[in-house]
């Protein structure tokens, strides 16, 4: 059983006895785990509370927002301008960058955030989450723009997520393994249900919209077409399929108990790299998938030495158990 701490005291033991986080960093991200307490009342609330269904407007990426994922971006950036940490923030739902005020002090950190991944499950009720990377501003030039955003995952200096599902589960990686909380609502306190998370490095489930399999490239074609064919095919063994349609909620299992996740790139629109966001979905996901062992690629390099060009940059995605992920990239490999 694991040690039932807080957020707070394990945020203050890797600051303290372990030396992972500065003091600036542990302050942002418990602003962020409360924001995240704001979202999920929201998200419980339902029809009561006249948070389900559309906004009327669409976001930067062409989509039709939610009234939550209006009023989950709106939760984040208020919360998180006054507290001194930041410089600026980035999210799905903006079009450009979020400077701090100037009426507030600035700090060096940059946050990101995908406020409310899995819309389309908001009103079936079904699990939905946000998503959120944390950046160091590099160099000392004064003032804040994209380009400071525009680094690789590697760089992150802390990343997670928090489910709002049955339970309501934080999880998070300063860079030292991945620790999961969850929300005790009498107390409203985070506490720590899970650390030194492993994901098993092979599987027998995988996770990806099957519907779109006739516009995948041959090597995802090839590598679904394996696992399907079961114990009868070269895989040996039978695979199991799970796709819940919310990433959070996919990557969530596959922490817990493995498998592989995958969103491809697909041929009805070549130029496009994928459908999910670099910075706000696949850099902080791939960074929790490492620190839990897993490995996560665009099934040509690691996601994480991605260098982006821009801030809402997509890209393809595969993550999870080891052996699953470096034989799918294995096979784009092979096929040029
Ligand atoms: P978002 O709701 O933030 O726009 O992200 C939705 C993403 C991701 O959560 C999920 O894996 C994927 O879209 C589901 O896509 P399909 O509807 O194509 O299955
Ligand atoms: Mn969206
Ligand atoms: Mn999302
Ligand atoms: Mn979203």
């Amino acid at each position: 059983m694991p040690r039932r701490i807080s957020l707070t005291q394990y945020l203050v033991e890797q600051q303290r006895e372990h030396g992972h986080i500065p003091g600036q960093l542990r302050l942002l991200i418990e602003v962020v785990a409360r924001a995240c307490k704001r979202i999920a009342i929201s998200v419980n609330k339902g029809a009561l509370g006249d948070v389900l269904g559309t906004a009327g407007s669409e976001n930067v990426q062409g989509e039709v927002q939610k009234k939550l994922d209006v009023i989950a971006n709106e939760v984040l950036v208020e919360a998180n301008e006054w507290g001194g940490h930041l410089a600026a923030m980035a999210s799905e739902e903006m079009d450009s960058i979020h400077v701090v005020p100037n009426r507030y002090p600035q700090g060096e950190y940059l946050l990101l955030f995908d406020p409310l991944d899995g819309s389309s499950n908001i009103d079936v009720n079904v699990s939905i989450g946000t998503i959120f990377s944390v950046l160091r501003k590099q160099g000392h030039t004064r003032g804040v723009s994209e380009e400071d955003f525009l680094q690789p995952g590697k760089h992150q200096a802390a990343a997670g997520y928090c489910v709002y599902g049955p339970q309501t589960t934080l999880v998070l990686t300063v860079g030292s393994g991945v620790a999961m909380f969850t929300l005790d609502r009498e107390t409203g306190s985070w506490l720590l249900t899970e650390e030194g998370v492993q994901i098993p490095e092979d599987t027998k489930e995988f996770a990806i919209n099957m519907s779109n399999m006739r516009h995948w490239a041959p090597p995802v074609k090839r590598y679904i077409d394996e696992c399907l064919q079961g114990k009868e095919g070269p895989r040996g063994k039978d695979f199991n399929m799970r796709w819940v349609a919310s990433m959070v909620a996919d990557v969530h299992r596959i922490l817990t108990r493995g498998g592989v996740f995958m969103y491809p790139w697909d041929q009805r629109e070549p130029d496009k790299p994928g459908k999910l966001r670099l910075m706000y979905e696949a850099n902080p996901m791939a960074f929790l998938v490492e620190q839990a062992g897993g490995r996560a690629t665009n099934g040509h390099e690691r996601i994480l030495d991605i260098v982006p060009k821009k801030l809402h940059e997509r890209v393809s995605v595969m993550l999870g158990s080891r052996h699953e992920v470096e034989r799918v990239t294995g096979y784009h490999a092979d096929t040029p």
